[in-house]
């Protein structure tokens, strides 16, 4: 499919559907499921595509919504893309950029945009961009974006809601520097890593996020001609170059997607394999998961979980890479509603991630949450009821719900889901789920 400029839906509700997830509880799953490229490497990749002349070409690259937006905010600002199922050809030999203000609302769908604006700084020496929107989980600041980025030689200024960014050094070239963020953010960190990429001179990042989606950043703008080195410990070196080329690149595996799956494999006490994951980036979920009764099998190219019966509590505090994945808090508290004893989940990364409480409540979990603390006690059964996901992975959160849940769940708020899980309903019934999209 070629991305034609004339055929963008700017509205700001872009992907909002009525869709919704019906599904029969009490089913015992098994098989295989494979599990499809990350979403936040995914995004990354693609922004940092900005950053080369020649051409990217991405393998297995998940076919989602946000992925979609990304393709289209690419799209209209001038760059060639071509997707035919998990493979996405970008390509841009453009010298200057298309005013961005036309690209305000795709901006506003998708949180991930910001991505753009290290690769356009460093590629174009100015940027113009809405402030971010994307999942309704806290504020969510680019402070540490702003601050850095200032360090390598631009000046913003903010006006209506959106910012302007322009390199002040008299050749419009970023200029190499020393950062030490003052907290570990996955986002400032893969922002500085692009722009420092065509910077004059080297960049040095200290406190820097260790996520595996940084180091899939890493390994593709080394393959482009940059020279990152340290991607995956807290300090990353960057030697500036000055241009990149184009390369061929498989993006990593989504852990979050499979945590998920295994996760909804605990719940209902049935046995799947999943392929196309790696299991080192799982450590502190499958640790989680051994500690509440589940056993794992390995195999080369696959993961096996195999659930007790019984699973006990477990208590869980998320925090930034290695520890517990913030995006499975709330499948993860799914869990812990339906199993034997009480447990307490603190959220460290987001201040305001606990809105699938509420509606796992609804289905009789009994759950208490006081200052990003939640205790859950588990109950016997859950009871399938009409819920409403208000983020992706609380939605996630209450399809899960409902598969352990007795009766018929319907959950609400699909176009949360579809923004980060490619074919989840499909995925979900090949291994024995009955699940309806309507
Ligand atoms: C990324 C992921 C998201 C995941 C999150 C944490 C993508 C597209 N999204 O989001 O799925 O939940 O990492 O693992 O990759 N912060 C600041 N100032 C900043 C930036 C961040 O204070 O300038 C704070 C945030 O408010 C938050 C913490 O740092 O409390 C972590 O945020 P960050 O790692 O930046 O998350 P994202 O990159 O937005």
């Amino acid at each position: 499919m070629v991305l034609k400029k004339n055929n963008i839906n700017t509205s700001r509700n872009l992907f909002f559907n009525n869709k919704y997830l019906e599904i029969k509880g009490g089913e015992i799953l098994a098989g295989k499921v494979k599990i499809s490229g990350a979403k936040n490497s995914a995004l990354v990749l693609m922004a940092a595509s900005i950053l080369s002349r020649g051409q990217i070409n991405l393998f297995n690259v998940p076919r989602i919504s946000d992925v979609l937006i990304m393709s289209k905010i690419l799209t209209a600002m001038g760059m060639n893309i071509r997707s035919n199922a998990n493979h996405l050809t970008i390509s841009s030999e453009q010298t200057s950029l298309p005013s961005q203000e036309s690209l305000f609302d795709l901006f506003n769908a998708l949180r991930g945009s910001f991505f753009c604006i290290g690769p356009l700084l460093a590629r174009f020496g100015k940027a113009k961009i809405p402030l971010p929107g994307g999942c309704l989980i806290g504020s969510r600041p680019i402070d540490e974006h702003i601050n850095s980025l200032k360090k390598l030689g631009v000046i913003f200024q903010f006006k209506n809601n959106s910012l302007s960014a322009e390199v002040i050094t008299p050749d419009k070239r970023l200029i190499g520097s020393s950062i030490t963020f003052d907290c570990k953010s996955v986002g400032a960190t893969e922002t500085l890593i692009m722009a420092a990429s065509l910077a004059k001179g080297t960049t040095i990042l200290n406190n820097s996020a260790q996520e595996p989606e940084i180091i899939d950043l890493a390994n593709m703008l080394n393959l482009m001609g940059a020279r990152v080195k340290g991607a995956g410990s807290e300090r990353i070196t960057i030697e500036g170059v000055e241009s990149l080329k184009g390369c061929d690149y498989t993006v990593m595996s989504d852990r979050i997607e499979a945590g998920t799956f295994l996760i909804a494999a605990a719940i209902t006490r049935s046995s799947i394999s999943l392929c196309n994951c790696e299991p080192n980036h799982l450590r502190t979920v499958l640790k989680k998961l051994e500690l509440c009764g589940c056993k794992f099998e390995y195999t080369k190219n696959s993961l096996r979980i195999i659930p007790n019966q019984i699973l006990n509590s477990v208590n869980v505090t998320t925090s930034p890479f290695p520890g517990f994945p913030t995006d499975l808090q709330a499948p993860f508290m799914t869990l812990m509603a339906t199993v034997n004893g009480t447990s307490k989940i603190e959220e460290t990364v987001f201040e305001n991630r606990m809105h699938h409480v509420k509606e796992l409540k609804r289905m009789g979990a009994n759950i208490t949450v006081k200052d990003n603390i939640a205790t859950i006690v588990g109950v016997k059964k859950l009871r399938g009821r009409v819920v409403i996901g208000s983020d992706l992975r609380a939605t996630a959160a209450l399809a899960l719900a409902g598969l352990s849940a007795n009766g018929k769940t319907i959950v609400k708020g699909l176009e949360h889901l579809e923004r980060g899980y490619e074919d989840f309903s499909e995925k979900l019934r090949t291994i024995g789920t009955r699940i309806l999209k309507k």
